[in-house]
């Protein structure tokens, strides 16, 4: 099966794969978006792709091609051109089919990002709804994922082999639901809690989890881990995992972020202040009252914050211990992206805590 892919807006910057912030090199400029008038004679698919492909090149729109190709392909009820007959592709196109794709390229011609278009998204092997303004999941993400299914499965008393009541974990800034929900598809015995400050993305991740059918395992709630948490604390209990891919952009970096992103994703879903640290500070503190004894913290991160986050953990979190960094293989040159932390032993009982 084909699935999608963009290049630059799905890992955030254009020099993905670079040491330093998901910034753009330059400042980017939108230029004029006035959309063409809908042709009067009829066109075939591959001819639209390429008028748009040439109007979006036209107009400096990111990843001209994919934009284009993925609009008509989902117009014609497919993922990708390439997974449709050829023969489609040479049809004439129906007159509301032409207006449809007008519309929707329209939208992309504005800067609309692509997933928000065509109202959804591949996140590993589940299609997700996508909804402005919760954050698009991206690339990288999914390799946090791999990484605490990976750990979660080898790691006898705090994973899945273990008592199915401590099989659990905890997610903070869940957006689209992206994270929670590939981790209980992939784990039929895990449960999971998931948060996030974004009446938006619970709404959406709750969306996903039923369309995914997952809604059993999931429980949602509208929190703010800044503002929240005591609530945080009592609506989670102890977990095994707590997993996060939090805001953790430099505040001064966000005004160079593509116009895709800037314009159309939630602030506080990129925002994480001057140091990109705040929520990730504030998950480090809690995270001694939330874990199982030998639970761990999973956190996408800015490249440059793993070596600062081991220095806090050391003078600030005694209870915590920086176990690793691990590399994003996404891009060109694998950059340190993902942090893991775990609870040291502590002489209460997380048995007390369970009963
Ligand atoms: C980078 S997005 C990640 C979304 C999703 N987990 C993903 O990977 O696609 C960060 C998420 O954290 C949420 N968030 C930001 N600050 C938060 C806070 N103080 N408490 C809870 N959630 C927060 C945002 O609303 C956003 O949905």
């Amino acid at each position: 099966m084909w699935s999608r892919a963009l290049s630059a807006s799905c890992c955030w910057w254009s020099g993905c794969g670079s040491i330093g912030p998901k910034v753009t090199r330059r400042p980017r400029y939108v230029r004029g978006y006035s959309a063409p008038a809908v042709p009067a004679g009829r066109i075939t698919a591959l001819e639209a792709v390429e008028f748009w492909k040439r109007l979006f090149e036209e107009r400096g729109v990111s990843e001209p091609d994919e934009s284009s190709r993925y609009i008509v392909a989902h117009l014609l009820g497919a993922k990708t051109i390439e997974s449709l007959e050829p023969r489609k592709l040479s049809t004439l196109l129906s007159r509301e089919q032409t207006e449809q794709v007008w519309r929707l390229c329209a939208r992309r011609l504005s800067r609309v990002p692509v997933q928000y278009v065509i109202e959804e998204w591949d996140f590993r092997d589940l299609t997700l709804k996508m909804k402005p303004p919760v954050f698009i999941p991206r690339p990288e993400t999914e390799e946090l994922v791999e990484l605490v299914l990976a750990d979660l499965q080898t790691r006898p008393g705090v994973g899945v082999e273990a008592d199915a009541r401590l099989t659990k974990c905890l997610e903070v800034g869940c957006g689209s639901g992206a994270i929670s929900l590939s981790l209980l598809k992939s784990l039929p015995q895990l449960q999971a809690v998931a948060l996030d400050q974004s009446q938006s993305a619970v709404d959406l991740t709750r969306e996903n989890a039923f369309r995914l059918g997952l809604q059993d395992r999931l429980q949602i709630h509208h929190l703010d881990i800044m503002k929240d948490a005591e609530a945080v604390l009592s609506a989670c209990g102890r977990v095994s995992a707590v997993v996060s891919n939090p805001p953790y952009l430099f505040s001064q970096d966000l005004t160079s972020l593509e116009p895709e992103i800037i314009r159309f994703e939630d602030r506080a879903a990129l925002d994480g202040g001057e140091d990109g640290l705040i929520v990730i500070k504030q998950i480090l503190t809690l995270a001694p009252q939330i874990l199982l004894n030998h639970g761990r913290v999973y956190l996408e991160v800015d490249p440059r914050h793993p070596p600062l986050l081991r220095r806090w953990v050391e003078v600030n979190a005694e209870e915590l211990q920086y176990v690793e960094t691990r590399r994003d293989i996404t891009g060109r040159s694998a950059v340190p992206r993902f942090c893991i932390l775990q609870k040291e032993e502590s002489n209460k009982s997380d048995k007390l805590d369970l009963e």
